[in-house]
């Protein structure tokens, strides 16, 4: 756990904007035992997607609900349906597994992804909301060679990946190895300090981005510094088949 990582739930006496924390929950980081409800609305009234999640911050700090997963969780819930059904979803630290139970909602095939000790934790959530036919939990360490029984996805989710420098390249690796230039990646991410910069200059080398901006929230949360990016594989030709084998 890297404790100055801020949280915006421990943050609720914080001179945040109260629009921001419409959109989140409470939770405090001392959460152990707890389960939230979450309830995002889709563009269209009446079609919600609930989520029960179980939170323990004991195993790390993906124990708990972050901030840009929900955010993430809730421009996916606005997206049309079609955006997902028979596609392949892998979430990359997914800590409970918010996003991705999302996107098993919405009819994807899923794979939530973390360290072994969020492993509980994510496969819990997934019965909890009786999401075990589509939703499959897996060990996934960036920098790792990707386990063979997890699929090359179509879509991949990440929120809140980047607050750890030692972890960058290997955060940068694993994206390499799953993308093509044809994934649709979405990445939450909130800036925390200037170092973050160093991630995003080694990303660069294999991937383009832009800001997401068809997302009505999207002006809440960039001023707490949230953006939702989407990225692109820089296509390579020959090399890129070679590099993903
Ligand atoms: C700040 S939490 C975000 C969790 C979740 N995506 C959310 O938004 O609530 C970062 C997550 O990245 C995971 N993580 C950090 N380093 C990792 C690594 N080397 N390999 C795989 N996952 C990692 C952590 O275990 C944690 O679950």
């Amino acid at each position: 756990m890297h404790a100055d990582l801020d949280h915006l739930g421990d943050a609720n006496n914080a001179p945040q904007s109260d629009n921001f924390y419409s959109l989140l929950p409470k939770q405090s980081h001392s959460v152990k035992d707890e389960i939230l409800q979450l309830t995002f609305n889709s563009s269209r009234p009446h079609d919600l997607v609930s989520i029960s999640l179980y939170m323990d911050a004991s195993p790390g700090c993906g124990g708990i609900a972050w901030p840009a997963g929900q955010i993430l969780s809730s421009y996916i819930v606005k997206k049309a349906p079609e955006f997902f059904q028979a596609k392949i979803v892998l979430e990359i630290g997914s800590g409970t597994g918010l996003v991705g139970l999302v996107a098993g909602v919405l009819g994807a095939k899923v794979w939530i992804t973390d360290q072994a000790p969020l492993l509980d934790i994510m496969r819990r959530n997934v019965a909890m909301n009786g999401l075990g036919p589509c939703v499959t939990v897996a060990e996934l360490n960036w920098g790792t060679d990707i386990p063979p029984d997890i699929p090359r996805p179509d879509i991949i989710l990440a929120a809140d990946c980047v607050y750890f420098e030692p972890a960058f390249p290997l955060l940068v690796q694993t994206l390499v190895k799953l993308a093509n230039p044809k994934t649709e990646i979405l990445f939450c991410y909130k800036k925390r300090r200037k170092a973050d910069k160093r991630f995003f200059s080694q990303l660069k080398k294999h991937f383009t981005w832009a800001e997401v901006t068809d997302d009505p929230d999207r002006a809440i949360y960039n001023r707490e510094a949230i953006s939702l990016l989407r990225l692109c594989k820089i296509d390579r030709g020959q090399n890129q088949v070679n590099q993903n084998k």
